[in-house]
């Protein structure tokens, strides 16, 4: 298969690369990556040096139709899928238009990539965020036909998107599949993030800081998993469908802290309580039936081990995490 992933440069597409050129010895991957702040240069030094009759990178922008479909032609790509997004919800309070600018409309240009039989399958990858937020005490999950209710700039951008698909696969019948994930964590994370963060902060001698509604929670899924969930979705999954994936592993902000703490030997003490970036969500829990029961998927990487070896990953990568850290484009320590 050539298949083609955007956004390949960052946390979720530098591992579904690595995962899917590992497995499938005979397929070449085209990684088309806008290189944001958010994307890692050297994600792939190893891999281009591996594979290089089978790893190409493009830089290039999703939302720009003629350059997408010059590098579809170029490569004679099949499959396209989709991680390419604006990721960071505290950046989307900031500087929501490029967040409906690639998340939206940079989804719509590979629509249009599809519709126009430029390629044979799309697979467009989305958050359990587009649901909206849970009641901590409700016994409710989200199900793939849960209404969008999303919150913040950065989930209704992917809403959006995700109601895209749903208007080309019912007007236009095109070979489109969607996912719905949960909260991803594993090596390649972006120091921005919350994992990431708490790891490198205790690396570098500083306290974790927590937002104050620090009960609120996330289901946890490894990013292998995630991966794994994917390919099951490419080579089984139904046209026309969208899966939910996720793990079933409600942690809250309070709960990781306590795990990095006690990894590092530390104590409360080192928890500094900031105020909640606006719209601050209390918790998402999806129902993965639907991709257990009819793809067999389920996930296999227990919480406390992947997270034991993320936070190592970390520590052994101190020369990959530290240049990114003057990078983020967001103090979350100024919400009022
Ligand atoms: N991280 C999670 O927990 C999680 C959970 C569920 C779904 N998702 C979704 O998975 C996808 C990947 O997330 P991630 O955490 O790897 O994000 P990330 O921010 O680490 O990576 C996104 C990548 O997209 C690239 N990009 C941004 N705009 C682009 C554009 N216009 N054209 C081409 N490339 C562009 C960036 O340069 C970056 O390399 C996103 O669609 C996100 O919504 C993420």
């Amino acid at each position: 298969m050539k298949i083609l992933v955007t956004g390949g440069s960052g946390f979720i597409g530098t591992n579904f690369i690595k995962y899917w050129l590992d497995k499938y010895r005979e397929d070449v991957v085209v990684n088309v990556d806008k290189m944001t702040y958010a994307a890692v240069e050297t994600n792939h030094i190893d891999t281009a040096l591996q594979y290089p009759d089978r790893y190409f990178f493009e830089k290039a922008d999703i939302c720009d139709y003629d350059v997408m479909s010059d590098i579809v032609r170029k490569y004679d790509i099949e499959t396209i899928v989709n991680f390419a997004a604006e990721s960071h919800n505290s950046y989307a309070i900031i500087n929501p238009t490029v967040f409906y600018q690639t998340n939206l409309m940079g989804a719509q240009t590979l629509l249009e990539l599809t519709r126009r039989g430029c390629i044979k399958r799309l697979h467009h990858i989305s958050t359990c965020e587009v649901y909206g937020s849970l009641e901590l005490d409700s016994d409710d999950k989200f199900q793939e036909d849960s209404p969008l209710f999303p919150n913040t700039p950065y989930n209704s951008a992917k809403a959006c998107a995700d109601l895209a698909v749903r208007a080309y696969i019912k007007t236009y019948d095109v070979p489109v599949t969607l996912s719905n994930c949960a909260n991803n964590y594993g090596p390649y994370q972006f120091v921005e993030k919350m994992i990431p963060l708490f790891v490198t902060n205790m690396v570098s001698g500083k306290p974790l800081t927590l937002y104050k509604e620090s009960q609120n929670r996330r289901e946890w899924l490894h990013v292998k998993d995630h991966c794994r969930a994917i390919d099951d979705i490419l080579h089984k999954g139904c046209l026309g469908r969208t899966y939910n994936i996720g793990s079933g592993c409600e942690k809250s902000i309070e709960d990781i802290a306590d795990y990095i703490l006690a990894y590092f030997g530390r104590g409360d003490s080192e928890k500094v309580y900031i105020p909640d970036r606006p719209s601050h969500d209390k918790r998402y829990l999806l129902d993965s039936t639907r991709i257990r029961k009819e793809l067999g998927w389920e996930p296999e990487i227990n919480f406390e081990e992947g997270l034991k070896e993320t936070i190592e990953w970390y520590i052994n990568n101190e020369k990959w995490w530290r240049p990114l850290l003057e990078r983020r484009v967001v103090d979350e320590t100024k919400w009022k």
